[in-house]
């Protein structure tokens, strides 16, 4: 047990207490973010005078040296150590001496391992804006690829109006758009350093924080000491945004479980992303997109888990707040493990245009065209609606499709019907003709395309 605050104690800890209270065996990952943070600390100190030039070389090789025999296996992270800080500093003061033991001056564990969680979660913020990037530029390419790509749109999962393959992936490109603005958003409210704040009221020394924060790219110091050592919402606000991410790729994966099933055939996941039964010869299963949309519950978990962790915790630093690593890095690896695969899917996935395009033609999915038909010839749109209404129902009876009745079949119906009603109806017809903003129809969904392709070039 190696720990930094024996000299008040008469007994040793006890040895579950120990352990229980011990944080190594997670904030082990850390250990870089502990050793950047600790260099600009000491770089202030030297230039603030309060330690020397000697002092603060020696600490600074000193912590690369153990950054780099980590990183090469020559030293193990091991949990005789409290935590990363302890592990630093008890390898600092081995390697170097007296002037190891000078690290801590003016700093407190409570602002180290904030300044550290922000530093890991900043760098989390950045790469998950990269993968959703990536995620976008897919979903582009096969938005272009697909704009006269037919399909039935759907609600409460019944066929509704007709759409293109594009127009129902320009949905998600929307939603992991939001994602990814909403990481820019995160980074920018996040950005400021809380080294400094000391264990909760700040220091007696004379510490440059504005010159910390700068040497750590962070726009400035936090204001509060209190709040800087006990904030942990720029966290929540991350594990919100993953949340988010998790629901939309959620919801893309359950429609590609569907496209995916035997009665729908409308896609085919590749064999390298699919996986087969120990039982059944026949079965190949989308067990990636069924994964992904099961690990959305442990993301969300999460979230709760650290709303909840935080909300009875008073001012400043309590013990509780080393409950926010475990399961948000959980979260972390596990939205970014589900980026990654999604977009892997979803590039070698291949869609069955055919059978698409014939599940568009069935179901009455020009339903609303045929009556818009009508009342372009002068039917009020109520009448109209009850007349295709009847229709639909005469067309069940025939087991035929509207554009499938003949022209006497359609005017014992009403006799406003005629020639140019089957045109009117086509499939081509339907989508093409919507062309407002953010409408499936082609010129609409190119220039929502162009609009796209500048935010990922922006
Ligand atoms: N392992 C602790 C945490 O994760 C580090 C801070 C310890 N501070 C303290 N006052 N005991 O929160």
């Amino acid at each position: 047990m190696a720990q930094l605050w024996g000299g008040r104690f008469t007994k040793a800890t006890d040895d579950l207490v120990y352990h229980f209270n011990a944080s190594i065996s997670f904030d082990k990952r850390f250990l870089d973010q502990d050793i950047e943070g600790s260099i600009a600390h000491v770089v202030m100190l030297e230039k603030q005078q309060i330690l020397t030039e000697e002092e603060k070389d020696a600490i600074v090789k000193g912590l690369t040296g153990i950054r780099e025999d980590v990183h090469a296996g020559k030293l193990t992270i091991t949990d005789e150590y409290e935590d990363v800080h302890s592990f630093v500093e008890a390898n600092l003061i081995d390697r170097i001496g007296d002037a190891g033991k000078k690290l801590h001056t003016g700093r407190s564990r409570n602002d180290q391992v904030a300044l550290d969680m922000k530093l890991y979660t900043r760098e989390q913020v950045e790469a998950t804006e990269e993968k959703l990037k990536d995620l976008l530029k897919t979903l582009l390419s096969m938005m272009e690829e697909h704009t006269e790509t037919y399909m039935p749109g759907f609600t409460h999962l019944q066929k509704a109006q007709p759409i293109t393959l594009a127009h129902h992936l320009g949905a998600y490109f929307e939603m992991f758009k939001r994602d990814l603005l909403r990481m820019r958003d995160i980074y920018k409210r996040m950005n400021y350093c809380p080294l400094g704040a000391g264990a909760l009221a700040g220091t007696t020394y004379p510490l440059d924080r504005v010159y910390t924060a700068s040497l750590l790219g962070f726009e400035g110091p936090t204001l509060n000491s209190m709040d800087s050592v006990s904030d942990r919402d720029y966290l929540i606000e991350f594990l919100n945004a993953l949340s988010l991410i998790m629901m939309h790729l959620s919801r893309f994966s359950e429609e590609i479980i569907i496209w995916n099933s035997n009665e729908y055939r409308f896609v085919e996941i590749d064999d390298a992303f699919s996986t087969g039964s120990s039982i059944m010869p026949q079965k190949k299963n989308p067990d990636i997109a069924e994964l992904v949309r099961g690990k959305t519950g442990r993301v969300y978990g999460a979230l709760m888990a650290l709303l909840t962790t935080m909300k009875g915790i008073p001012l400043a630093y309590n013990k509780d707040m080393q409950e926010d690593k475990e399961m948000a890095f959980d979260a972390m690896d596990t939205v970014s493990d589900c980026l990654t695969l999604f977009d892997g899917m979803l590039r070698t996935m291949s869609f069955r245009k055919d059978v698409m395009e014939k599940s568009a033609m069935n179901g009455f999915t020009n339903a609303t065209d045929a009556a818009d038909y009508l009342v372009k010839k002068g039917v009020p749109f109520r009448d109209a609606h009850s007349i295709i209404g009847r229709l639909v129902l005469s067309c069940i009876e025939k087991n035929k499709a509207i554009d499938e009745m003949d022209i006497s079949e359609l005017k014992a119906i009403s006799d406003v019907f005629d020639e140019d009603v089957y045109e009117a109806i086509s499939l081509k017809t339907c989508v093409e003709k919507r062309l407002t903003i953010g409408a499936p129809g082609k010129s609409a969904m190119l220039h929502a395309i162009e609009e796209n392709r500048k935010f990922l070039e922006a």
